[in-house]
């Protein structure tokens, strides 16, 4: 199956009709490309887990519209949010934040890998949100849909990467690159006070700002939940060892191989020099949105130039950096 431009209504119509009668779709999100499935439908729900090599009980985040159709889909798939939760709705939805509210029970079991909570997102991509609009015309209400690579692997930010994930038998809806890059901030509203269990573009100092509540971390929870994949030490790694060093560390590395280095990549906000021209330097942006937005497709070209090594200089400190920063911790950690 060809990738379908997302800004054909064709080509959405296709998605939605897909969707409806239990198939699977790639669609873009302003985060990165999602895996698609009728939420309400455990058997469709199947498909993705089947189809990422995903544990079942892992749950999924099921997409809604915005609008009078998303406020719909909210009271079918949830119970009534806390005060807090309807303030994050308010600032941040349609947006890259999601979140972890009390399930409605009997609807989307498979969805919440059997947990008594739901995963939440109303995102701003014009095609998501085209696509949700005629799904719900056809009577589903949510998109259920994990990032469209597979399980443990690094998200996708252009349609390519996710036909290079799974193959030409999969609908991928076009979108372009994802603007945010990184997935969406998780945060868990079922504990009666907001609970972090994914940084992403919006930060903790928006999300405070914006609910008046204090953040709690996850570490802080009594058991964190090991089913939360995104929250996996090891998660979102390229091929090649990824190193995080600060840029001290990196020239000295590559002073110490000198003429010899070879199947390093490295990417760093300093000039970097070496010695070798089988090493590859990429300078990394200033600005944390705009590393986010490269991030993902940077480790996948090192993975297609064979390096074995992928050394990254550590970004800085402060809130804005910190999903950049929980995302290349964990692949270094694979
Ligand atoms: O930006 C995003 O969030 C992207 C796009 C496609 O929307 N989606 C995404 O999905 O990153 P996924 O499945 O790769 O990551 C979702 C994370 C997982 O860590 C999952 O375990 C967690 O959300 N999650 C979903 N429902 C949950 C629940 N009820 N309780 C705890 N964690 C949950
Ligand atoms: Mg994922």
């Amino acid at each position: 199956m060809p990738i379908r431009d997302g800004r054909s209504p064709d080509a959405i119509e296709e998605a939605a009709r897909t969707l409806r009668a239990g198939g699977l779709v790639a669609f873009p999100t302003e985060t990165v490309y999602g895996l698609g499935a009728d939420a309400a439908s455990d058997e469709a729900v199947a498909g993705i887990f089947k189809a990422k090599g995903r544990p079942s009980n892992h749950p999924l985040i099921v997409h809604v519209a915005a609008g009078m159709k998303g406020t719909e889909a909210l009271s079918r798939f949830a119970q009534p949010l806390p005060p807090f939760a309807q303030k994050l709705v308010q600032a941040f939805w349609p947006g890259p934040l999601t979140l972890i509210v009390t399930r409605q029970p009997g609807v989307a079991a498979a969805a919440a890998g059997g947990q008594d909570t739901i995963g939440l997102r109303c995102p701003a991509h014009p095609v998501a949100q085209a696509l949700l609009v005629a799904c719900a015309e056809h009577g589903v209400a949510g998109i259920a849909g994990p990032s469209a690579n597979r399980f443990g692997r690094v998200s996708p930010t252009l349609a390519e990467h996710v036909r290079q994930e799974f193959g030409d038998e999969l609908l991928v809806i076009d979108g372009g690159p994802c603007d945010v890059g990184i997935e969406s901030t998780i945060v868990d509203c079922s504990r009666g006070q907001p609970v972090l269990l994914r940084p992403g573009a919006i930060t903790r100092t928006q999300i405070e700002a914006a609910c008046g509540e204090t953040l709690r971390d996850r570490h802080e929870l009594a058991a964190p939940d090991p089913r939360a994949s995104g929250t996996l030490e090891a998660h979102y790694a390229p091929s090649a060892k990824l190193r995080l060093m600060d840029a001290k560390a990196l020239q000295t590395g590559l002073d110490v191989l000198g003429p010899n280095a070879a199947h390093i990549a490295v990417w760093s906000r300093c000039a970097i020099k070496s010695r070798s021209q089988r090493v590859l330097l990429r300078r990394m942006p200033d600005d944390a949105a705009a590393v986010a937005r490269q991030l993902f497709a940077t480790l996948r070209a090192f993975d297609d130039e064979g390096v074995k090594l992928i050394w990254v200089e550590t970004p800085p400190p402060g809130p804005e950096w910190e999903g950049v920063h929980d995302r290349l911790q964990r692949a270094a950690a694979a």
